[in-house]
């Protein structure tokens, strides 16, 4: 019996898109690349610096309705394929929309959590006059009450999505891959009204000490992100890609232009860009130079392709 292995799938020269400005869930985008959410987005002055630094988009902090220091730490380890986070949620809360001021006009996504549709609704109307969408955190898999708790009922999402839709904004909802079938989420989502789906945040995950004999995380519990999670940010996008009809926003372990690609053939009209930013703010310059080209291709003509 022979195994076939394959090590290089990548079998021919590498496509480029066309550079441009585009719309992806009725948000203007720079281009296909945006910053994800609690990634350099907890300020004013880090959004801007990012979106001069090639990002076509960027996702801020998850903010929500009460101030919150976040979880003991240790809250984030270094693994060799990706970081462990348990952040647990810090943020300044409804002080957050100062943070904006400077921002008028660009293609800012504000993340919200809460911990029911009126918390949802109250924290995104904070930011209605000064958000380009929402991006409603359903999915964070460390933070009690909220995020995943929250994201894995379909009744919930939908019930959240609504409530934040009905502000008449764009509102794009952000899945947790913890859950069984997540195209239940995706679907849910887009029957509440989501103009698009991000998938995914963090996959639930934990380390050890040895040496230590003890978690490695202050709260024992974290998510994973980084190209350790990439083929699961795949599989969730592919999946969602035949349940629904929004736009899907790819995010998870992206950090090439050859990862951007493949995550539009599963199906992702535009990426997030978390974990790989920590290598520096120039891994979007550096991922569009790969990307674009002025004889590349219409991006709508990958989106999908996979799916024969
Ligand atoms: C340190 C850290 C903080 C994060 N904070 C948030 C957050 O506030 N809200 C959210 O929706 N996702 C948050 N995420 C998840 C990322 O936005 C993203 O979904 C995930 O890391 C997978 O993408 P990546 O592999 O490119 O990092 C965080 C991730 C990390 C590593």
């Amino acid at each position: 019996m022979g195994m076939l292995i394959i090590n290089n799938y990548n079998f021919c020269a590498m496509l480029a898109l066309k550079p441009g400005a585009i719309e992806v869930g009725g948000v203007a985008l720079d281009n296909h690349l945006l910053l994800a959410a609690g990634i350099l987005g907890t300020t004013g002055a880090s959004l801007a610096r990012v979106l001069s630094s090639g990002a076509g988009g960027v996702v801020t902090k998850s903010i929500g309705p009460a101030p919150f220091p976040g979880h003991p730490g240790p809250c984030v380890a270094v693994l060799e394929d990706g970081l462990l986070n348990a952040m647990g949620l810090p943020n300044p809360s409804a002080d957050f929309a100062g943070e904006l001021d400077g921002l008028a006009g660009r293609p800012v996504v504000v993340s919200v959590f809460g911990g029911s549709p009126e918390e949802f609704a109250e924290v995104a109307a904070w930011f209605a006059d000064r958000a380009a969408g929402f991006e409603l955190n359903l999915s964070c898999p460390h933070a009690e009450g909220y995020g995943a708790a929250i994201g894995t009922d379909p009744a919930l999402v939908e019930a959240c999505t609504r409530a934040v839709a009905s502000l008449g904004l764009p509102t794009w909802v952000k899945l947790t891959p913890n859950v069984t079938d997540i195209t239940g989420c995706g679907r849910a989502a887009e029957k509440g009204g989501a103009s698009a789906i991000v998938a995914i945040n963090t996959v639930k995950a934990m380390r050890i000490s040895t040496g230590l004999r003890r978690p490695v995380l202050g709260n024992r519990f974290g998510g994973l992100s980084g190209p350790a999670i990439f083929p699961v940010a795949v599989r969730c996008v592919y999946e969602l890609y035949e349940a629904c009809r929004i736009p899907i926003v790819g995010c998870g372990g992206i950090a090439s232009a050859d990862n951007v690609l493949e995550m539009m053939m599963a199906g992702a009209s535009a990426v997030e860009i978390g974990s790989a930013v920590i290598r520096g703010v120039g891994v979007f310059e550096a991922i569009a130079a790969d990307l674009y080209a002025d004889d590349g291709v219409d991006a709508a003509t990958i989106v999908g392709c996979a799916h024969a």
